[in-house]
């Protein structure tokens, strides 16, 4: 059985592999998780929050290590965090995106005025 994997916000998901990567659950259900490194788990882009892990297998040393005390407040890297069950993923927004919107935000509630 594939578990499913459920990308939030924005409410995507997809059926995958057990021991497929979060990364790439990410791209086949066209969510963008940001990597510079290529998933070496050197760039700490790809950085999601997963509050419940019991769909995750645990942590291999290296992320662990590069995750530091965020380990243990529910962050994954999607680079390293293969899948063994259902699992819901919260990916944070691109920053670029964020003051993009935010911006919008600021320019419609100033017509408003
Ligand atoms: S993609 Fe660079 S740390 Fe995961």
């Amino acid at each position: 059985m594939h578990p499913e994997i459920h990308f939030l916000p924005d409410d995507r998901k997809v059926t995958v592999r057990p021991g497929t990567t979060l990364l790439d659950a990410g791209r086949r259900a066209r969510v963008q998780i940001r990597t510079r490194c290529g998933g070496k788990a050197a760039c700490l882009m790809c950085k999601v929050r997963v509050p419940d892990q019991t769909g995750l297998a645990p942590m291999n040393k290296n992320e662990e290590l590069k995750l530091g005390s965020q380990s243990t407040e529910g962050y994954r890297l999607a680079c390293q965090a293969r899948v063994t069950g259902p699992v819901s993923v919260h990916v944070p927004e691109d920053p670029l995106k964020a003051a993009v919107r935010a911006q919008l935000q600021k320019q419609k509630e100033d017509q408003e005025w």
